[in-house]
């Protein structure tokens, strides 16, 4: 697989090696996501997109520019060509993938709840009991986001409520205002590495990234304009590289604590 894999990204280099490349690259992220994109205090974009987005340009010999904005924004913003690229842990979907391009994935990315610690669904052991068991009741997602897909997909009964960050479902949380939400296993486990586990707890249960591609999606991949082949071409070769040359795999490490 290491002869594979090598031709993979000999040949995506030989497809992206055509046309000059922009100066600047932009990229569209939300930065309200960690720890995969954040703004620190001094409004620059760190986190691990701002890693792979980093890296990326420097393997594709521009400058990087971080144009951040709501996540659910995104996909009409690089339509109207506001940037060049999104990265900002976005699934591949099919439904998205009508509108945007995607690159090979260079990340996955498990689901979770956040549930009330008495909540007798903290234990639940399959899906059907925690997806009857939420009928009736509000859980938060973030707007726009596979999350939200998946929701109204498997569990009919439940009202969902979307939210522009993750910042704003979880004061709602916390207020009582939510029965639970719903989000990536990472950015729920810093939730509750926060506010402690006086009041909340992770669900037993973990939605693989992989249990319905439909909603969820086949990982995380950097979104490219529709028009811009040639681009796409470019990202997926580098993107290669950084993989197979462990960029990617260091970047995850630094921040995500595996
Ligand atoms: N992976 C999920 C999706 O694509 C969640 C991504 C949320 N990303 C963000 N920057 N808020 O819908």
């Amino acid at each position: 697989s290491f002869l594979s894999k090598t031709l993979i990204c000999a040949s995506l280099a030989l497809l992206g090696s055509q046309a000059a490349m922009a100066d600047t690259l932009k990229i569209g992220t939300e930065g309200g996501y960690p720890p995969w994109s954040m703004v620190d205090a001094a409004g620059k974009v760190t986190g691990f997109d701002a890693d792979v987005g980093a890296a990326l340009c420097k393997e594709l010999n521009s400058d990087c520019k971080f144009i951040v904005q709501a996540f659910d924004s995104l996909i009409p913003s690089l339509d109207a060509k506001r940037f060049d690229l999104i990265i900002s842990g976005m699934s591949y979907t099919p439904e998205r993938a009508k509108r945007v391009n995607f690159s090979i994935p260079y990340a996955v990315e498990d689901a979770i709840f956040v549930l009330p610690k008495n909540s007798e669904l903290v234990g639940a052991d399959n899906e059907q009991t925690i997806f009857d068991g939420l009928a009736g009741k509000t859980i938060g997602v973030q707007g726009g986001t596979t999350h939200g897909a998946f929701l109204t997909k498997k569990a009919p009964k439940t009202t969902i409520k979307n939210y522009e960050t993750l910042d704003q479902m979880q004061i709602d949380l916390d207020a009582g205002r939510l029965n639970g939400t719903f989000a990536d296993l990472t950015s729920q486990s810093k939730f509750l590495h926060k506010v402690g586990e006086d009041n909340f707890a992770l669900s037993k249960l973990v939605i693989k990234g992989s249990s319905d591609p439909e909603t969820l999606g086949y990982g995380i991949a950097v979104g490219i304009h529709k028009d811009n082949a040639e681009l796409k071409a470019k990202v997926d070769a580098a993107l290669c590289k950084l993989i197979d040359d462990g960029t990617v795999k260091t970047a995850s490490e630094k921040w995500f604590d595996i």
